[in-house]
């Protein structure tokens, strides 16, 4: 059968590049996908099942330069499950077998994601290595496994004549990105993960390369063993490999039914990215040794043992095309449109690719097959290109020549990162962005007024600078999509409050390029006040802390602009205010020394806000009341703070009283 022959001729190359090379092309989703494609042709149709055909045996030939060691009990694999229905077929088809009644004790372990060994030590003493190869025949990694400081070269206590140790050989994951570290600094070729540096650095033929590398051991399970009872359960087995000095997981729990099984999975599935290796699921084990006994194995896999494996974190797909998205200072952010592709739980079919550089970097083009990885809540990214499967019409990303929504010239500046939109704030999509900026919690601080009313309202055309948002009525508001009458008045009065801020907050919000919080605060300590900052040069604004010569040229240039200069009289002109600095630090001001609590809410500005007006002053602001407390400033619904400050003869000042102090 094609098909048959064609995925077999695959899955050999593929395992020729993972198993000798220790460099996979494809993430082992895809393997398992084209394994399993093959498994079912085969199945159905057992005819044209070949000798040689990759279902046939573990995957893995010994390597001719590594002994071949023939396994005296053979080393078997895992079947696999990705859902829980098969975990609930597997719990059925094992009580079935053993007639059960009762749930079933399983031993619930991680499955670490490294290389399976073999280890024999005779009269106590390791004699010998090896890898699983194909399940028969392994190769003889004694010398290297010797290098790895968790396996003991004797047991400890009395040990049997004979004792074969299994486990996995493993490369911690910080050890993983030191490693790659090192080889990049000295350009050498980087590992794609954890898996393949262990088993590259196992199968080195230079041990002393072995011992240089970060490997560690988990033990799992026994191969022959002679001249010793072994214990009746699999949970007892791990304590005794333990008493043995073999190190084993911590993580192995003993769980009851198919319940237990996956309340097990959850759990480790939450802590996975917080472990410090990698594992990509769990396996159960029927506890029993006598039950695992009478339900044998097929074809190499235990009946009584299945991996149950994460979703996979990396996936192939196809990169369809990119866009360019353009954000507040103009930037143009490449965006790759992705065939849609499920990994690491979720759906991803948009990828940022951050910029030409990155691009570039990974020489990715359209029409590429690419390697998506989303791990945990990481953004998800694309890793690599596979170049092999580059179609012939493949075509690289240009930056476009002008922005993708107002069509202004892009600029690409020798040295920076990102190619710019010069449209400024003609620029809807720049417009947008600087909208939503100068509303957001950390500026004005406009409650209600989010990116999707921004949209709205840009499109409409009811708002093109910061200033139009105070013309805003609840009248003109309430035609909007999803604005009610209460929202729109709701939004009116965040409106007003929003009014009264702070130098640092409005200096922040305008938005100026490479002016965040901090350099806002600088400038605002500095100049004391917008007309001082409006009126200085460059040369002026370079004398600010932390300010170097590019960023002063950005706010000259930006509060010299007669645009800017008209948005900001008209925010003044409809009440937009904040008081100046006292450039003297909280020693000479007039608050110095009292200390605030703010409660409820004001009608005049929010709670941060007044927080910050009294901090200008230099008063001290805290989130409780005590007997140290100087003033109470109540706002509307107080609850208990309010209470509290007048049992303890606190100050009281009401929004009036406040305003009041303020101006005094
Ligand atoms: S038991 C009789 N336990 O998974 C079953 N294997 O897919 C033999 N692995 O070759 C394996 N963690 O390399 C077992 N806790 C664990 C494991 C584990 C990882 C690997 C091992 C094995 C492969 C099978």
């Amino acid at each position: 059968m094609k098909r048959a022959d064609e995925l077999r001729a695959q899955l050999a190359a593929l395992n020729y590049r993972y198993y000798v090379l220790d460099d996979p092309l494809v993430p082992d989703a895809e393997y398992d996908r084209l394994m399993q494609e093959l498994v079912a042709l085969e199945a159905k149709h057992p005819e044209i099942v070949t000798p040689d055909s990759p279902t046939q045996r573990v995957s893995g030939a010994a390597a001719p330069q590594f002994r071949a060691v023939q396994h005296r009990v053979p080393m078997l694999s895992l079947r696999n499950a990705f859902f829980v229905d098969e975990v609930a077929d597997f719990d059925r088809r094992v009580r079935e077998r053993l007639q059960a009644v009762a749930d079933i004790d399983y031993m619930a372990e991680p499955k670490l994601d490294g290389l399976a060994v073999t280890l024999s030590y005779e009269k106590g003493r390791l004699v010998r290595a090896a890898t699983r190869g194909d399940g028969a025949t392994g190769e003889d990694v004694t010398a290297n496994v010797r290098t790895i400081r968790s396996v003991p070269l004797v047991l400890e206590g009395r040990a049997p004549p004979l004792f074969e140790a299994r486990g996995e050989v493993f490369m911690p994951l910080a050890g993983f990105r030191r490693m790659n570290e090192v080889a990049r600094e000295h350009g050498e070729k980087l590992f794609v993960n954890p898996r393949n540096a262990a088993a590259g650095a196992l199968r080195q033929l230079d041990v002393r390369i072995t011992a240089q590398r970060p490997l560690e051991v988990f033990f799992y399970g026994v191969g022959a063993v002679a001249g010793a009872k072994l214990p009746e359960r699999h949970s007892e087995l791990l304590a005794l490999l333990r008493k043995l000095g073999l190190r084993t997981s911590g993580e192995a729990h003993l769980v009851h039914g198919l319940a237990g099984c996956l309340k097990y999975y959850a759990a480790l599935a939450a802590r996975r990215t917080k472990l410090p290796y990698q594992i990509d699921g769990v396996v159960y084990k029927v506890d029993r040794r006598d039950d695992q006994e009478l339900l044998g194995f097929v074809s190499r896999e235990p009946r009584w043992a299945l991996a149950h494996k994460f979703p996979a974190e990396e996936e192939v797909t196809q990169l369809q095309s990119v866009d360019f998205q353009v954000g507040r200072t103009g930037a143009l952010t490449p965006v790759a449109r992705l065939k849609p592709v499920f990994v690491g739980g979720a759906t991803v079919s948009n990828v940022t690719l951050h910029n030409m550089d990155e691009i570039e970097r990974n020489d990715i083009r359209i029409g590429d097959t690419v390697v998506v990885r989303r791990a945990g809540d990481v953004i998800p990214e694309v890793v690599r290109v596979l170049i092999e499967r580059r179609p012939v019409d493949a075509k690289p990303v240009l930056l476009p020549a002008h922005c993708p929504v107002c069509n202004s010239p892009v600029l690409r500046v020798a040295g920076e990162a990102a190619a710019r939109c010069t449209g400024g704030f003609s620029c809807r999509a720049q417009r947008q962005e600087a909208l939503a900026h100068f509303a957001s919690r950390r500026t004005l601080d406009i409650e209600g007024l989010g990116d999707k009313l921004i949209e709205q309202l840009v499109e409409r055309e009811l708002v093109t600078t910061p200033a139009d948002f105070y013309s805003l009525t609840a009248d003109k508001l309430s035609g909007l999509e999803r604005m009610g009458e209460r929202s729109a008045a709701k939004l009116v009065q965040a409106l007003a409050r929003s009014k009264s801020t702070t130098l640092p907050r409005f200096l922040f919000a305008l938005g100026i390029r490479d002016v965040g919080e901090a350099t806002a605060l600088s400038l605002a300590r500095h100049f004391g006040s917008l007309e001082k900052l409006m009126s200085a040069d460059a040369a002026a604004i370079e004398e600010v802390p932390d300010v170097g010569p590019i960023v002063a040229e950005h706010v000259a240039a930006f509060l010299a602009s007669n645009t800017h200069r008209s948005v900001i009289a008209r925010l003044r002109k409809q009440g937009v205010h904040w008081s100046d600095m006292q450039s003297a630090p909280a020693a000479g001001a007039r608050l110095a020394g009292m200390s605030f609590v703010v409660t409820g809410t004001l009608v005049s500005m929010t709670r941060e806000a007044a927080q910050e007006r009294l901090r200008a002053l230099g008063a001290k602001v805290s989130s409780s009341v005590s007997a140290k407390t100087s003033y109470l400033v109540h706002g509307a619904e107080p609850g208990s703070k309010l209470a509290k400050a007048t049992q303890l003869g606190v100050h009281l000042l009401d929004e009036q009283a406040f305003l009041d102090l303020l101006k005094s």
